[in-house]
């Protein structure tokens, strides 16, 4: 279990930080067992759970065995006025995402993000020989999700919440020592400063709704001021703000991530490049000129889908998440006590050749017909604390898809750059790569 309260968090943070963290994991199914093994993270007893059954009993068990936990840096970041710890928090607002995160609800603002989509491509990739994908890709999904959760669109109030994003991250699985200079005491930081900022919007669109200048379905912060719980009470304005935070900081890096594997990736395979291409080129031609993408051209997304999936399988932007046990069971022989905190890894089955045959090969059509054996591919995790803004990503991913490679073919300007996972999985160098817009 390693040493003294830091147990063995240096050694996971840093098979990730050197680009290898499915290391820690099998060295110790190797070593221990193939099921479970146990160790120490982030200052606590930890057991984690391996294999398509680890999944499956982690995210079957949902307040049953055992329920959701976060590091306590998680709790310090996201402090809330009303609730007592990020548990609360987070089962009240999982009550409320459904209604503006279901497939239904966000059929709506397929048309909005393809014209967010569009004007970042004109602003920001058109016209340059060279780019940066991951910080184009966060702003990207930043832009969107302050239009689409707040309704903010001018780019100078945009760009004066992106900056602190980044240090948030970080801390969120940094190490909880709140001193000057920590990554832990900048994430502290930075969520007070955005929280603040939140305040103040929502300030003004309780303004905006009760002078009907704003309606009622604009974006989710409208959804969250006029939904009450089930004894008719109304979130107060810090909530929100804390929710809104959670939301932009859950969607945010996750989906830049993706994003920015998924171009590494067609830049590396020519083949699966052209097919994407195909598959959108035909849905472009069958659109009037100026028209934007709508739910039936999402459903004709099919192949490119199935590539951000083989993407996502490869280079999972979470790599696990936590629970924690609330009485004491059995698993695997091995009795796990009351209060251990239990982790599930995305690692554990993605490259596992028992549930992925040639695990290391590209293979989008692994993802065709009834796709991977269940508990087996799990980027957006299981159960009922699947990630609710699993439907929102595949939207934005597959709308950049869309656009990027209707506009371009890019190569990569550093061939063998490598990745470091801190703690999401991101080229060392941001991916530059070298743009090559299509000929009309
Ligand atoms: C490719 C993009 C994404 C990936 C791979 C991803 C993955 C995940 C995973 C693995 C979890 C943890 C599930 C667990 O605890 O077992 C999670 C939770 C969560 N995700 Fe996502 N996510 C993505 C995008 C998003 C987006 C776009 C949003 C918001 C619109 C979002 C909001 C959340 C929230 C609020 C939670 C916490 C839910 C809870 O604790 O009950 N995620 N996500």
């Amino acid at each position: 279990m390693g040493l003294p309260f830091i147990g063995e968090s240096i050694q996971f943070l840093r098979t990730g930080q050197k680009g290898h963290p499915e290391k820690f994991i099998y060295d110790r199914m190797a070593k221990f067992s193939p099921q479970v093994f146990k160790t120490s993270l982030l200052g606590e007893p930890a057991a984690v759970f391996c294999g398509a059954a680890g999944n499956k009993f982690l995210f079957s068990n949902e307040n049953k065995l055992v329920h959701a936990w976060w590091p306590s840096s998680v709790d310090k970041i996201f402090p809330s006025s009303q609730q007592t710890s990020s548990k609360e928090a987070a089962k009240n607002l999982r009550k409320l995402l459904p209604g503006f995160l279901k497939p239904e609800a966000l059929q709506r603002y397929i048309g909005i993000m393809d014209m967010i989509a569009q004007r970042h491509f004109d602003s920001d990739w058109d016209n340059k020989l060279e780019v940066t994908v991951f910080p184009l890709a966060k702003m990207y999904t930043f832009w969107l999700a302050c239009r689409l959760f707040v309704s903010i669109e001018d780019p100078e109030h945009v760009a004066k919440f992106a900056e602190p994003f980044n240090a948030l991250a970080s801390a969120i699985i940094s190490i909880p020592i709140d001193l000057p200079g920590t990554s832990f005491n900048r994430g502290i930081k930075a969520a007070n400063l955005i929280r603040r900022e939140l305040r103040a919007i929502i300030k003004q669109r309780k303004i905006d709704l009760a002078e009907k200048k704003a309606s009622p379905s604009q974006d989710i912060l409208s959804h969250m001021l006029l939904t009450a719980d089930e004894n008719g009470q109304f979130m107060n304005e810090m909530d929100i703000a804390d929710k809104i935070l959670g939301l932009l900081v859950g969607g945010h890096d996750t989906a830049s991530a993706a994003i920015t594997f998924i171009v590494k990736y067609l830049a590396e395979l020519p083949d699966i490049y052209n097919e994407v291409l195909k598959e959108q080129m035909e849905i472009a031609k069958s659109k009037a000129s100026g028209e934007l993408l709508n739910w039936e051209d999402i459903q004709k997304m099919k192949y490119s889908w199935n590539v951000a999936c083989e993407v996502m399988r490869l280079a999972p932007p979470l790599q696990g998440a936590f629970r924690e046990a609330i009485t004491d069971f059995m698993y695997a022989g091995f009795s796990i006590p009351k209060g251990w905190k239990l982790y599930w890894s995305t690692i554990s089955t993605h490259r596992n050749p028992e549930c992925f045959p040639e695990p290391e090969k590209f293979n989008p059509s692994r993802f065709e017909g009834n796709g991977p054996a269940p508990y087996t591919y799990v980027p957006f995790g299981g159960g009922p604390r699947m990630c609710p803004g699993k439907e929102y990503a595949r939207l934005e991913i597959l709308v950049f898809m869309h656009n990027a490679v209707k506009r371009f073919t890019w190569e990569k300007m550093i061939p063998d750059e490598k990745i470091i996972v801190n703690p999401l999985p991101i080229p060392e160098k941001g991916l530059p790569v070298r743009l090559h817009p299509h000929e009309c």
